[in-house]
């Protein structure tokens, strides 16, 4: 709508510079239309209420900017994770809200395998949640990710699959333990049994 009304008006002041200067180039047509904005008051309220229809629309888009640099903050957007490697050295990450704690930890160099890339295929993304007041603020496991479950080397009653596992704002804190050892039947050669 804005720019509708604009290219009209620059249509119209075209139409309307005096005809006598001979325009070459922007310097003098800039000049020109400043010379005939100055006689026109109705032009001057014209340009001025389109101006002021621009400049809302722009703050319109720096809101936008502003709110999700706002909801960009660490404390709204990431959560802290802390993985247990097999020594039992913590290593600390800040994770944002909506990704799974396998690409977490890939993005921070931990050593969390995930040999199908999070297509539960396999259990090499185990992980042990080592706090059972986190593990109950979890997702129930599907069905699928249950039975990938079964095959991961040192299940325990904690055991959820790193790839299945979303960061939420009640996640916050969790402590999360990566098994000694993984077993992927793609690659160790075990073939699991048909329901
Ligand atoms: Fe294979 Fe998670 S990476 S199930």
């Amino acid at each position: 709508m804005v720019f509708h009304r604009l290219s009209r008006l620059g249509s119209r002041i075209v139409r309307e510079l005096p005809r006598e200067r001979p325009v070459f180039g922007m310097r003098i047509l800039h000049r020109s239309y400043g010379q005939y904005l100055q006689s026109s008051p109705m032009l001057q309220r014209q340009t001025r209420s389109l101006k002021e229809a621009l400049f809302s629309n722009n703050r319109k888009f720096c809101t936008s900017f502003s709110t999700t640099s706002e909801k960009g903050g660490e404390e709204t957007e990431k959560i802290n994770v802390i993985f247990v490697d097999k020594d039992g050295e913590e290593i600390h990450i800040k994770v944002p809200i909506g990704m799974n704690i396998l690409e977490a930890a890939h993005e921070n160099d931990i050593e969390l395998e995930g040999a199908c890339e999070g297509s539960l295929a396999c259990s090499t993304c185990h992980v042990i949640v080592m706090d059972t007041e986190y593990y109950n603020k979890l997702e129930e496991p599907t069905d699928e990710e249950n039975d990938m479950l079964d095959l991961a080397f040192g299940l325990t009653a904690t055991s959820r699959l790193g790839c299945q596992v979303i960061a939420k704002p009640e996640l916050d804190g969790v402590r999360l333990a990566i098994p000694s050892a993984t077993r992927n039947f793609a690659v160790d050669g075990f073939v699991p049994k048909p329901h």
